[in-house]
């Protein structure tokens, strides 16, 4: 039987309404490239990443310019025009439309385009983490602020404890067939690890970096910049 394979798989199909750009937040530039093409750029050059999905609108205007001016990502990277409404159904069509090229028990890296951030080494940690693994996991951070529940006003009714709590993060690792099925049995998921979870298992959780996180504000450009031209 030949070894699993670790396959990643990037939904980039969302429009990024909170950043309010001129273009889907994934394309918007970041130190130097489009947002997208630093994960890309990520993966393809992992030697662990045996080849990496990228889900877009069927509209998507953006992918096909991109792509041509990176050659080098040509053999490393196949574009999949089949996203949905929700990042849910993006990763679902995903999976369905790669299920002829990977085995049951092939490993599927999901990684949001909204976080450029993602270093080799935090890959390569994930993947080493998870190598016998029953269940898969995924990177996140353990809490370190106090944190409130608000009531609709805007007040803190409760400080909730954080021992315990940790903010999930991608990628997020799951054999093939695993992913599939939670995901397909699943009501609305915000991530794969709960629809795991809603399976009964327990996704291990890895520690990941702080740098990996998901510009998502207007405010978060300056930050993510600084990490990627390496002054963090
Ligand atoms: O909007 P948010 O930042 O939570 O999106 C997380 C990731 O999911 C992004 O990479 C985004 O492009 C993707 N997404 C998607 N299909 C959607 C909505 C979001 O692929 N319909």
């Amino acid at each position: 039987m030949n070894p699993p394979r670790h396959f990643a798989l990037i939904p980039a199909a969302g429009v990024g309404a909170r950043m309010g750009g001129a273009c889907p937040k994934q394309y918007m530039p970041l130190a130097g490239k489009p947002m997208l093409l630093h994960t890309l750029d990520t993966f393809a050059a992992s030697p662990l990443i045996e080849h990496t999905f990228v889900v877009v609108s069927p509209e998507d205007g953006y992918i096909t310019e991109i792509l041509a001016s990176a050659r080098h990502l040509e053999t490393r990277v196949s574009v999949l025009f089949n996203g949905g409404a929700t990042r849910h159904r993006s990763v679902l069509n995903g999976l369905h439309a790669i299920r002829e090229s990977l085995d049951d028990d092939d490993w599927v890296l999901v990684h949001d385009a909204a976080r450029p951030g993602l270093t080799g080494e935090l890959i390569e940690r994930l993947v080493c983490a998870l190598r016998d693994d029953a269940v898969g996991g995924l990177l996140a951070l353990p809490v370190v602020d106090t944190l409130k529940r608000a009531d609709g006003a805007g007040r803190a009714a409760q400080t909730v404890a954080r021992e315990s709590l940790w903010a999930a993060q991608t990628p997020q690792m799951f054999r093939y067939a695993l992913l599939r099925g939670a995901l397909e049995q699943a009501a609305a998921v915000t991530d794969e690890a709960s629809a795991v979870e809603a399976l009964g298992l327990l996704p291990r959780l890895v520690e990941g970096s702080p740098r990996n996180f998901k510009v998502t504000l207007p405010h978060d450009v300056g930050l993510a910049e600084l990490h990627l031209k390496g002054n963090t």
